[in-house]
């Protein structure tokens, strides 16, 4: 059985301390948990973090896993190691939130599955575009068919991915595919049913070095990928990119009684086209206006809930192994081109 653990109780180690990290460790402690434990590879930065975040610094995982309390580890490496933590927190019966995507490959999500499902422990994915209240309105407004049967989505997210060199680099787990891509397939998957069909129309560098601080690195992985997918009857193309000089994100869905524009940018609104009054919804474009949220207090919220007793209906781990399973098949992978997992500390 699956123990519940209360939130005031609830002690989280936290594996990597880089850029997400810092968001997930203020995010707990927004959410009044004040048991964090931190460990990172590098001993500079996991000392330097510590200090910085107010949190304890553990010098390896096994220590961290060993501390009286912990009921959760939160996975924020580069996804290459995501698969060993994964397993190895949940060898030791803790439950796991894990950044996206869940791992490299099928082969390991389904070895995390089994680890999952020997443990009774929860993994969630930070599939975080679920949590935006305009993605969740559009959700609300497809449930009710407002513009009727959708045949065609448009889907963008770009962005500069210049933090780190791995997020450049072959077989890492990233490229404009796994930071990008990722979480746009999560929210075509949310809105419309799991990925039939994978046609990958266009991968390429266009940028073939980076800068990241004050050094210049060369990128190996793609920072532009297009694809077009279909899930049922709606075809979805979808382009992704490290090679916007900001940050661009928004969602474009045609269906027979209209059209629905949206963006997890505050500054961008979510536009309801009807062709003909559905509902409350006239005929003609309504307008509407989100505010900037914090969508990592929304998703770790959910995930102390859910640790807690709360029901789990959002980001299941298998919604998260059908995304690494379409990455797979857009990548042209199989098990065989992956790495080894690499060693955990
Ligand atoms: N949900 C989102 O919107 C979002 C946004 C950015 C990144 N991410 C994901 O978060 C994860 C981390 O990304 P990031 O931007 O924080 O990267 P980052 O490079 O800033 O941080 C990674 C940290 O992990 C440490 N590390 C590397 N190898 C390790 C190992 N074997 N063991 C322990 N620590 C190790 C590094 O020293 C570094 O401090 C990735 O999976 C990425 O895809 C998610």
């Amino acid at each position: 059985m699956n123990e519940a653990v209360p939130r005031e109780r609830v002690a989280i180690g936290v594996v990597g301390a880089g850029k997400i990290a810092e968001r997930h460790v203020l995010a707990y402690k927004q959410l009044g948990v004040t048991d964090l434990y931190l460990f990172d590879v590098d001993p500079v930065v996991r000392a330097a973090r510590s200090t910085e975040w107010q949190v304890e610094a553990v010098d390896d995982l096994d220590t961290l896993l060993g501390l009286p309390g912990i009921a959760a580890v939160d996975v924020c490496t580069p996804t290459s190691f995501h698969a060993p933590y994964a397993i190895r927190a949940l060898e030791a019966r803790k439950h796991v939130f894990c950044e996206k995507p869940l791992c490299l490959s099928t082969r390991e999500g389904k070895e995390i599955e089994a680890a999952a499902t020997a443990a009774c422990r929860i993994v969630m994915v930070g599939y975080l575009y679920r949590f935006h209240p305009a993605f969740q309105f559009v959700k609300s407004l497809l449930e009710e068919r407002t513009i009727g049967d959708p045949y065609l989505a448009l889907v963008r997210l770009g962005g500069r991915g210049s933090a780190a060199a791995w997020k450049h680099t072959v077989g890492q787990g990233a490229g404009a595919m796994g930071e990008m891509m990722a979480h746009m397939i999560d929210l075509a998957t949310w809105y419309f049913g799991s990925i039939d069909e994978v046609d990958p129309l266009w991968n390429a560098t266009l940028l073939p070095s980076r800068e990241i601080g004050s050094e210049v690195v060369p990128a190996s992985a793609e920072d532009i990928s297009i694809v077009r997918l279909r899930a049922g009857e709606v075809q979805i193309l979808v382009e992704s990119d490290l090679a916007t000089p900001s940050y661009m994100q928004h969602i474009d869905i045609q269906g027979s009684n209209g059209s629905i524009f949206s963006s997890i940018l505050h500054y961008l609104p979510t536009v309801v086209y009807c062709k003909e009054q559905r509902g409350i919804y006239g005929a003609g474009n309504s307008v509407y206006t989100f505010q900037q949220e914090n969508l990592f207090v929304d998703e770790l919220g959910y995930f102390l809930d859910a640790i807690a007793g709360a029901p789990h209906t959002v980001n299941l781990l298998q919604d998260s192994m059908h995304i690494v399973e379409v990455l797979e098949r857009i990548q042209g992978m199989t098990a065989s081109h992956y790495p080894p997992s690499e060693a955990v500390h």
